[in-house]
């Protein structure tokens, strides 16, 4: 006969969909990022998103939609968060550490997918802020590099050190020693900021209808629906702008049961 000894009573977690906080880290102060524990059962798509959260003061769970910045093979779940001083759930959240507990619904969506996506040849991520949460898993997921000859990330910040979270995720890949060698010269980055002085400047959508950002990565001018793909995550207000451009280019904007040639999705805020 089996004893049941202290140590073999599975703990009871205290929250429901409860997962265990295992990193964080503060970037600025307005941005960090953290880890949580990965529940067993949860298989995702890299730039699918999950609702996180923590009890509320009434007793029920405020959840947000969190895209998921790990890519699917990895065994914690990371995020990557605002933090907004009176947003009800991140004015919370931002206190977090290291062994706390947060709700984590297992049931992962969204469209910025490869599967949304027909094949092509060049796969533009464009983000502004916290919206390159889900391109960070895609990143760092080898299948992106198997479907595309060259992926350009786009992330544009009011400043340099909103960059750095992606700034060194980017650098880390080409030497990565799991997916380094699918990343290889196909990465490319291209980091601007809006509101401090730095080599590269300017609002994405700007880049874009100039041209600048063609030329200064040796490209021809202006993307085409036949060679082009393109992810879009970030403000209302940067999605709006953008899909008018990707659409002067000639992309159709896609979704999991139809794939075409651009995908959007809303950053996370409050
Ligand atoms: P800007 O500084 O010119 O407003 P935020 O931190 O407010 O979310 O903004 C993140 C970045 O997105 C900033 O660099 C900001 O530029 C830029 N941005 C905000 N709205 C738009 C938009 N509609 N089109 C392009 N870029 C935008």
């Amino acid at each position: 006969m089996q004893t049941v000894t202290e140590q073999s009573v599975p703990k009871v977690p205290t929250l429901p969909d409860a997962q265990t906080i295992t990193h964080v880290k503060h970037w600025t102060e307005r941005l960090f990022s953290f880890r949580v524990t990965r529940p067993r059962s949860l298989r995702f798509r890299s730039g699918e998103f999950v609702m996180i959260g923590l009890m509320g003061d009434n007793g029920k769970p405020l959840l947000r939609a969190y895209s998921i910045a790990s890519p699917s093979w990895a065994d914690e779940l990371e995020f990557y968060s605002i933090k907004v001083p009176d947003g009800p759930l991140t004015s919370k959240l931002q206190n977090i550490e290291e062994g706390d507990e947060i709700i984590l619904r297992p049931k992962p969506v969204g469209t910025l997918v490869l599967d949304a996506l027909l094949p092509g040849k060049r796969l533009w991520m464009l983000a502004t802020g916290t919206g390159i949460a889900p391109f960070a898993s895609l990143m760092r997921d080898p299948e992106t590099y198997d479907q595309y000859d060259e992926v350009i990330m786009m992330h544009t910040c009011r400043d340099a050190a909103e960059l750095e979270y992606g700034k060194q995720l980017v650098e880390s890949l080409p030497k990565d020693p799991l997916i380094g060698e699918f990343v290889g010269d196909k990465l490319r980055y291209y980091p601007t900021t809006t509101r401090e002085e730095t080599a590269h400047m300017g609002r994405i959508t700007d880049n874009l209808k100039s041209g600048k950002v063609f030329k200064d990565l040796g490209l021809k001018d202006g993307m085409s629906p036949d060679t082009d793909r393109a992810m879009v995550c970030g403000s209302l207000g940067f999605n709006m702008d953008v899909k008018t451009i990707l659409e002067d280019f000639g992309l159709r904007e896609g979704a999991n049961s139809e794939p075409a040639e651009y995908v959007v999705e809303k950053a996370f805020v409050g």
